[in-house]
């Protein structure tokens, strides 16, 4: 897609980090934007942000983990708009741990999130986006946590490495059947968000916690780890790169650790070798 201006984009998880910053890119560019995102203080706040770079924005409380919120999402996008050009799902959830200490509900939250998320997101935009007709993309946020395995964040990598298999059987099925929309997948690194805080809009039906000396220890790393990484804004920068040019991997620079990890994985499986403990050395 090279032309923006005037076109919808829908985010999910549009009211802060990777999402907000997709929003303004988006924004930038002259496009009518939907910020979708289940926390309602944040989200308006984010609506009059990119409200004030020129763009209609226009917010929907939304929980991608429910299929009638994501229908609604996209009925009141095509209400508000006409139709919908781009899709970002984005919104995803972290919680760590050792995966036999871990609750049902971690398990439910982020695959409800990060899986239920994405599929909700294809099931009710696809069909709007192939009756319209024209040139549409579709990017979905994994992590390079899809494309490696590391201890004590197993079910992130779980429903990342879904998001990622997801996204590559959509790339393929949209090619054969509806080749005007293309599909991208966001497979960052780091970044400097609120992730690490990700339990803030936890729904309490799923709250229940095993607190671990292993759940303590991960969710210190990756607030340790993401405070003061990359700005959520390379990344959608890096997004907008993609959706121009059709790029599906949307992954950091060869030279960053986190692509020799996945690298590692990659050579575990053509050698067929046992899984090489290989975190990014940052
Ligand atoms: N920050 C990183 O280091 C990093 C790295 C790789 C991938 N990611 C992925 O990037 C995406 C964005 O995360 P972020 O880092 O910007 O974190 P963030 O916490 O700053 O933003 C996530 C947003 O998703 C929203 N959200 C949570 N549950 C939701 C739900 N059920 N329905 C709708 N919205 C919901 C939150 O309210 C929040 O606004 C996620 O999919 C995350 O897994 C982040």
């Amino acid at each position: 897609m090279k032309a923006f201006a005037n076109k919808t984009a829908v985010v999910t998880g549009a009211a802060s980090g990777i999402g907000l910053e997709l929003a303004k890119v988006f924004a930038e560019q002259g496009m009518n934007v939907v910020l979708a995102d289940i926390e309602q203080n944040k989200l308006s706040e984010a609506v009059e942000e990119v409200a004030k770079l020129g763009a209609e924005a226009f917010g929907v409380l939304t929980d991608v983990g429910s299929g009638e919120s994501v229908k609604a999402l996209c009925e009141k996008s095509v209400d508000r708009f006409g139709s919908v050009q781009v899709l970002c799902n984005n919104a995803g959830v972290y919680t760590g741990g050792q995966l036999w200490e871990q609750t049902e509900d971690d398990y439910e939250w982020l695959i409800k999130v990060n899986q239920w998320g994405i599929i909700h997101g294809l099931r009710h935009f696809v069909p709007q986006m192939i009756s319209q007709g024209d040139e549409c993309h579709i990017v979905n946020t994994a992590s390079m946590a899809a494309m490696c395995t590391l201890p004590f964040a197993g079910i992130y990598h779980m429903t990342k490495h879904a998001a990622l298999a997801l996204s590559e059987c959509l790339f393929h099925e949209l090619a054969i059947s509806a080749p005007q929309i293309n599909v991208s997948c966001l497979c960052p690194e780091l970044a400097n968000t609120a992730i690490a805080n990700a339990s803030r809009n936890r729904p309490s039906e799923l709250n229940e916690e095993n607190i671990t000396e292993m759940h303590n220890m991960s969710m210190t790393a990756i607030a340790d780890a993401t405070a003061g990484s990359l700005p959520p804004r390379v990344l959608a920068d890096r997004v907008l790169e993609a959706i121009k040019d059709n790029i599906f991997y949307i992954l950091p620079p060869e030279e960053d650790p986190w692509r020799a990890t996945a690298n590692a994985r990659l050579e575990d499986l053509r050698l067929v070798r046992n899984p090489t403990l290989a975190p990014p050395a940052i």
